[in-house]
């Protein structure tokens, strides 16, 4: 018996890297005071097949009436092909809390309207990459929200200036 059925007849969601589940401890902890608060916002910058987005839909944006606007390329990856479709597949159950938003964070963010009650930065790794898009997503950012990118996590209201 192969140790996994084939994907073609599996009906749960469906990934190719795991880049989010250690995160899961951390964001029971910091966010699980927003789980189920009715009309959250939160704003996700690079999506990928939606592994984070699925996870913050079913136990933090739990409320029908909660959006998630997502940011990615959703292009065609020389590696990992098609992932665009698998997105849409894997938050199927969850598609009317979400506001896709396909193109470079650069762009996306200075369309999109806040307020977020989360962040998450996740797109482009490179330093400049992830100092942008945290610069960008900070004025649409609640003053009571979280701004997490993977290594960092910043309630806004402690990082205020005193002045
Ligand atoms: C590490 S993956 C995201 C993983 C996802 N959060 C998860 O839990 O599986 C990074 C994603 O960011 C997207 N990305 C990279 N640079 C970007 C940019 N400048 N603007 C928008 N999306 C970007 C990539 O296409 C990729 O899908």
């Amino acid at each position: 018996m192969p140790d996994q059925a084939p994907a073609h007849i599996t009906d749960g969601p469906q990934f190719s890297e795991n880049w989010f589940e250690h995160n899961i401890p951390h964001w029971q902890r910091w966010l699980g005071d927003f789980r189920g608060r009715c009309g959250l916002r939160a704003l996700e910058i690079g999506s990928f097949e939606g592994r984070s987005t699925l996870w913050l839909c079913e136990n933090i944006l739990t409320a029908d009436d909660c959006r998630i606007d997502c940011v990615d390329l959703f292009t065609q990856d020389p590696v990992y092909g098609d992932y665009h479709a698998r997105f849409r597949r894997n938050i199927a159950a969850h598609a009317h809390k979400i506001v896709e938003h396909a193109g470079y964070s650069f762009d996306a963010l200075r369309k999109v309207e806040g307020e977020f009650d989360i962040v998450y930065i996740d797109g482009w790794h490179s330093a400049f990459g992830a100092m942008a898009d945290g610069v960008m997503s900070w004025p649409p950012t609640l003053s009571s929200g979280q701004d997490m990118t993977p290594s960092a996590i910043a309630p806004k209201a402690e990082c205020q200036p005193s002045i």
